[in-house]
Parts: structure tokens; sequence; C-alpha cells
């Protein structure tokens, strides 16, 4: 790759290097993409499917998604997906779970115009309500779109084609709904990154982050001591200064009290109270231990014990 480096980055200027490499870049770096599992048929009736990383939702209110078929990066050809929309600009398009990796990636393979994809990977047909191509019934949640515009991307070999679509028509598998909303277990997606790999967004992968309500404090605001500590990490610097009111004085000194009078409520209070008792001993592995008390707290949603201690730190 024609490259050069600073700062411990490895830079790179796409217009002077093989398009494979500056393609590998883009998968790698824009990674997971969600997969679309696009259903479009030709103007004879032959139902085609294939999937697409190219793809993302863009809008609400009316729903738009995207995404990109790209000409071929030997001949320039086109795929058959662009050539059916140029004539019958309607898709439906699919999420994809886990339990289908297989069968798409069977999709993505070559076959001729003539031949379906449905057949050939071996997926049931639903018809649609307002377009069409036909559903795959093996996914979850399908989308019946309308193509409003098709953006060539540079109209040379290896470049994309967006292709914007209106979504007409949502249709979600009950077998997915809990309480009224999609819950991501059940989808259980897959994403697409470099290379070979794919991601699984479900189990362990899964994990919630509370939207910040009102204007954080902002992680300038907390004591260099707090900022500096090589205890906290980004997130948790991030989660303190999402806080809107930081305590003050009076009341970190309070809570502080009330935490040395009353007998231990959780391993991280014990820490607390074990680094105060050492700190005339040992202040370096007393401070620590705070730090991690704090840092402990946080991951447990406790952010009101984690900032008043690490206040009360600062003020030592
Ligand atoms: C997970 C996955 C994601 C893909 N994403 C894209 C993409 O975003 N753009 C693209 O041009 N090809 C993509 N491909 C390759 C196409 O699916 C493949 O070229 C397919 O044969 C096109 O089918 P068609 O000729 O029936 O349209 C992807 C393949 C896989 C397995």
């Amino acid at each position: 790759m024609n490259e050069n480096t600073a700062n411990g980055f490895i830079s790179v200027d796409p217009r002077q290097n093989p398009l494979r490499e500056v393609h590998n870049l883009l998968l790698s770096g824009v990674s997971p993409r969600p997969i679309a599992l696009v259903s479009t048929i030709s103007e004879d009736g032959v139902d085609n499917l294939a999937p697409f990383s190219f793809f993302n939702a863009f809008g609400a209110n009316p729903p738009y998604i995207a995404f990109s078929p790209a000409y071929s990066g030997k001949d320039g050809s086109a795929k058959d997906t662009l050539l059916n929309l140029e004539k019958i600009p309607e898709c439906v398009v699919h999420a994809v779970p886990f339990d289908l990796v297989e069968q798409v990636s069977l999709a993505s393979t070559a076959y001729g115009p003539e031949l379906s994809e449905f057949t050939k990977a071996g997926f049931e047909t639903l018809n649609s309500d307002a377009v069409r191509p036909k559903r795959v019934k093996n996914s979850p949640f399908h989308m019946e779109c309308e193509v409003e515009q098709i953006i060539p991307l540079g109209g040379t070999k290896g470049s994309g084609n967006l292709v914007l679509c209106r979504v007409v028509r949502f249709h979600v598998s009950e077998a997915v709904m809990e309480d009224g909303k999609m819950t991501p277990d059940a989808l259980d997606l897959i994403g697409r990154n470099g290379f070979n790999y794919y991601t699984r967004a479900s189990g362990a992968a899964l994990f919630t982050v509370n939207k910040p309500t009102g204007q954080g404090m902002g992680i300038d605001q907390l004591p260099e001591l707090v900022r500096e500590s090589s205890v906290l990490t980004g997130n948790d610097l991030g989660k303190l200064g999402s806080l809107e009111t930081f305590p003050n004085s009076a009341e970190v000194q309070n809570y502080v009290s009330g935490l040395k009078k009353h007998a231990p409520e959780s391993k991280y209070h014990k820490l607390f109270l074990h680094g105060l008792e050492d700190m005339d001993k040992n202040p370096g592995q007393a401070k620590r231990d705070m730090e991690v008390a704090a840092k402990v707290a946080l991951n447990e949603g406790d952010e009101k014990f984690a900032i008043h201690v690490l206040l009360a730190l600062a003020e030592l």
C-alpha cells in the first residue's frame, strides 16, 4: 500500500492506491455493517436475491433506506440487482439473522440472471403487499420499497450505485416481538466486518447505554486527579461527565460521613472504607483502592457513589 505514517497512524490517499486496498480499508473500518438481503424481479419475471452490506437507514418520516450494488472491479459489469431495479424500481429489503448466514452467503454467488437465488439458496417466499418482488419468509424483518433514485458513485469499475428506497410497508415476525418491541436477542442479526469476519448482535455482545437526558457537566469539569486517573477509563469519565450537576464540597463531606458511619452495603463501599483506613499507612494504595471502588460503582450503575467518592478523594 502507498502510505505514510505520522503520530502512530498510517495515512492513505485513496487516489494513489489500488481499489482492493481502498475497498479493504472501508470494509474493515466501517464495520460491523448491517446486511440488506435484497429481493428484486427481472422484466422476465425471474426473482433475484442478493446481500448488500453497504446499507443503512437514513430517515423515518418518510422512512428511507439505501444500499449500494457496485460495478464489478474486474470488468465493470453491473449486478443483476441493479439491472433489475433500472427496469422495475421496486425491491424488498430483509434483515439477516445468524440462522441465515450460510444461505445468504450462497445467495451472494454470481448466478446468471435466468436463475433465482431463492431456489438456489433454498429460501421460502411470501408475496408482497405493495411491490412486485417477493419476500423471504425466513427473515424476521422485511421492508417493501419503492426505489426513488439510483445515484452512480463514479460510474466506473468497482464504483458503487446508491439505491435510495422509500419504505412503503414493514413486516415484522411475531416471533421477535416482546411487549410491542423487537428484541435484539430474538432478532439475532448479523453484521459484516472486513475480510471474512461477521458480527453477531445478540447475547453477550449486547449492552445498553442510558440516553443522556439533559446537558452533562463535561469531563473538563472533573478535578485533574480524576481526569488523570490511571484506574478510570474514557468510558468511566464519560459517565461522570454526563452527570448534570456535581455535588458541592459540603454535600461530598456529608455523603462520605454517611459512608463512614454505616456498615458497608456493597463491595465497593467496603473497598472505599478499606482505602480510607489505609490512607495514613499507604496513601498510594489507598487512593487506588478508592478509585477502584468508584469504578466498580460506575460499572454497577451507582454514579452517585462514584462522583462523591472521587470528589472527596480530590479534596484530600
Ligand atoms: C454479506 C455480504 C455483503 C455484500 N455486500 C455487498 C455490497 O454492499 N455491494 C456489492 O456490490 N456487493 C456486495 N456483496 C456481493 C453481492 O452480494 C454479490 O456480488 C451478488 O452476486 C450480487 O448479486 P446479483 O448479481 O444477483 O445482484 C456482498 C456479499 C455478501 C456475502
